[in-house]
């Protein structure tokens, strides 16, 4: 690995951020000329102030065993049983999938070992985002088994910061946000509200406001009531939780599909920049238009409507953490690209579907980054490849 990258890395582990360009220039000098290795770095973050301040906001988080939730799913075959039951949700997402007449992108978040998004990147043409913090889960290893080239992975621990740095730059048409909300320090309903914005629909399922302390978070079921009802929600199921005392186990939890009824829109070029509206004045966002037969982004800056290019964008995918396609995978994607008269190939210009890149915007000015040997070498220089 590349010191730039581990650096990064560093900063996104024990400070949960990115580091600057400069904290990544300095160190970088540092290390390279031997002043300190990776290991002081560590040490060095891990003695800042910002470091203790996470730690305790952090310190009343407790790991837990990691069980197999749903089934591992490798080439359409169970390989082996989660202890949740995950066909009738599946039924229920597959059914409401099928009304789209077009390629669709879904994000699952809090995707454990795949089962949704393998089985839908199965069976519908599309982009299928997993997000998964947990390693153990073994999810990057299956999407290498299963080698389906429509899977991106992002091996991630997502807050709420991140959720709404998302929202800024993409819009996915699904999000599942399967018994993952409560998985969030931030308030549950900060959370799918963030949610449902990125998204034209999400399904939802939620503990049962009785579950006991085998659900994570239980003791805020209660207090935190949500208000789905701005999302015009229909019930499509009911499960039991499979999880904790035989009580619990059969709690039921509800799982609803919610629609975003406010605009859609991509409210910045990536993230770090300033936002379209208070760099140009209002209305001056990407307004994305989308039904189950097509989906189109309008620029307001720039009298410009065209189809919207399912995926994300590489920007994105390294930032928060994308490791499959793998980064050997994202060379050879670079290298094999296909672009004429190539103008500004920053990776927030080029977008990712799992087996291609396709570069946009390539009418603007000229910039710097404006070959795939500059690409690459930029990549590098950010700690992000
Ligand atoms: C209860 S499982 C739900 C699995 C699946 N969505 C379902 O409903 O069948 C939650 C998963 O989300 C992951 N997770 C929890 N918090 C997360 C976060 N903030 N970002 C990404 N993944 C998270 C956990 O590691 C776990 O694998």
């Amino acid at each position: 690995m590349s010191i730039r990258k581990s650096i990064r890395e560093q900063y996104l582990k024990f400070l949960d951020r990115e580091p600057t360009l400069d904290d990544l220039d300095f160190y970088f000098q540092e290390i390279k000329n031997k002043k300190i290795n990776l290991e002081q770095l560590s040490l060095i973050l891990k003695n800042s102030n910002e470091f203790v301040k996470l730690q305790k906001v952090n310190s009343d988080k407790i790991s837990r065993k990691i069980d197999t939730y749903n089934d591992v799913r490798i080439k359409g075959q169970t390989i082996s049983s989660g202890y949740r039951e995950s066909e009738d949700r599946y039924e229920e997402i597959f059914k409401f999938c099928k009304k789209f007449n077009r390629p669709i992108s879904v994000l699952d978040l809090g995707a454990a070992e795949g089962y949704f998004t393998f089985r839908l990147s199965e069976d519908f043409s599309g982009v299928f985002i997993a997000v998964e913090s947990d390693s153990q889960r073994n999810l990057l290893d299956s999407c290498k088994k299963n080698n389906n080239r429509n899977i991106l992975l992002l091996e991630k621990q997502m807050n709420l910061k991140n959720l709404k740095n998302l929202k800024e730059v993409q819009h996915f048409d699904i999000v599942l946000a399967l018994n993952i909300v409560h998985h969030f320090d931030e308030p549950f309903q900060d959370v799918i509200d963030t949610l449902v914005s990125m998204s034209s629909f999400c399904f939802f399922e939620h503990p049962n406001s009785l579950e006991n302390s085998a659900t994570k978070n239980s003791h805020r079921l209660k207090n935190e009531k949500l208000n789905l009802e701005k999302f015009e929600p229909q019930l499509l199921n009911k499960n039991e939780s499979g999880l904790g005392d035989s009580t619990n186990k059969k709690l039921q939890r509800s799982m609803w599909l919610l629609k975003n009824t406010k605009s859609k829109t991509i409210d910045r070029p990536w993230r770090g920049t300033q936002k379209y509206n208070d760099e140009f004045g209002p209305d001056t966002q990407i307004d994305i238009k989308s039904n189950f037969d097509e989906i189109v982004i309008d620029y307001s800056l720039r009298d410009e409507s065209r189809p919207w290019i399912q995926g994300i964008d590489l920007r994105t995918f390294l930032e928060n953490n994308g490791v499959y396609p793998t980064n050997d995978d994202i060379l050879n994607l670079i290298d094999n690209m296909k672009v004429d008269n190539a103008r500004d190939l920053g990776p927030h210009n080029l977008i990712l579907n799992g087996h291609e890149l396709f570069a946009i915007d390539q009418n603007d000015k000229l910039d710097p980054v404006n070959t795939k040997e500059k690409l690459k070498s930029f990549l590098e220089q950010s700690g992000l490849l």
